[in-house]
């Protein structure tokens, strides 16, 4: 039995095939419309989230599965105490398969030590969602076509944004992808990322401050919003909140094939304004996420459609 923690937790290979059949199931979903007939899929919630629950539902629901779950540790018995350990083994008991959101790092991980089913982190606290960074896997091959020789620009809140750490771990295992690390000063990519990476891994990089300097050089604009949840002062979050703004003035000095991705949601860093243009993605990447939890509830489950 295998659990999902970290992107990394497959090799390439594995994931290719994961990416593989998410495309398989995006030109054929009636040939998987019931292949999780009689599973469950328990979605243990104990933080918001609008994306990553629905669209594991859906796809459970889309291979003919079913859901249970609770969307808030309040209407859990987190709330009258109970560990994550005993919740796990309670779930064990009603659901195949289960996907965990906790704000605390490393939950998921201990779930998945008193689990007898798969567990699937689906964002622990500012640390890892492995998910989201199959879903931006899924949107970058299909719409570019490739997943190395690649400049990829991450903007935003770097220290506390769970997608850029998995999806910089992912991307590290391609060639000749190079990293521009666009952030103010105090939300820097984390230590533990630089070191254990990108410098273990030989990764090209740098970091710089001002998006409009490299929106020339950039293949990919992966923007991000500020994470509010984990500042410790409001002050801090009210200063830092506006500082990257993305609209038509600075997607003109993108080039004419840059794609903009955001794992959503977007609070102000992306004006609305951009939306139309055809080089915004991040409506369609909420599309691939649910090929690609489909794709991933198949693996885990070890259910093989010939
Ligand atoms: C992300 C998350 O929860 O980390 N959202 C998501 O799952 N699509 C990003 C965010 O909350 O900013």
């Amino acid at each position: 039995m295998r659990h999902l923690m970290s992107p990394v937790d497959f090799t390439v290979e594995e994931l290719d095939e994961i990416l593989e059949l998410a495309g398989k199931i995006e030109k054929n979903p009636e040939k998987y419309a019931h292949v999780c007939d009689g599973k469950k899929l328990a979605t243990c919630f104990y933080e918001p989230s609008t994306r990553t629950r629905l669209s594991f539902e859906a796809a459970m629901m889309n291979l003919g599965g079913n859901v249970i779950g609770f969307s808030s540790a309040a209407s859990s018995s987190a709330a009258k105490g109970e560990s994550v350990a005993d919740t796990i083994r309670m779930i064990s008991c009603y659901a195949d398969i289960c996907a965990m959101r906790h704000p605390k790092e490393g939950a998921p991980l201990v779930a998945s030590m008193h689990s007898s089913i798969p567990v699937i982190n689906a964002g622990d606290g500012g640390h890892q969602h492995p998910t989201q960074t199959i879903t931006d896997l899924l949107t970058i091959k299909s719409l570019k076509g490739r997943l190395g020789d690649l400049t990829i620009g991450l903007c935003g809140d770097l220290k506390f944004g769970r997608t850029v750490h998995s999806l910089i771990k992912a991307l590290s295992r391609y060639e000749n992808v190079r990293f521009v690390l666009i952030s103010p000063e105090e939300l820097r990519i984390p230590g533990y990322i630089r070191e254990e990476v990108l410098e273990a891994n030989n990764m090209e990089y740098k970091e710089v401050v001002r998006l409009e300097e490299v929106m020339p050089e950039l293949d990919l604009l992966y923007m991000t919003r500020v994470q509010r949840e984990r500042f410790f002062n409001e002050e801090d979050y009210v200063r830092m909140k506006d500082f990257y703004i993305l609209d038509k003035k600075k997607m003109e000095l993108a080039k004419e094939d840059m794609l903009v991705l955001h794992p959503l949601p977007r609070v102000n860093e992306i004006s609305v304004e951009v939306d139309d243009d055809p080089r915004a993605v991040y409506f369609k990447q909420v599309q691939y996420g649910v090929y690609a939890r489909m794709a991933l509830i198949l693996t885990l489950l070890e259910i093989k459609v010939d």
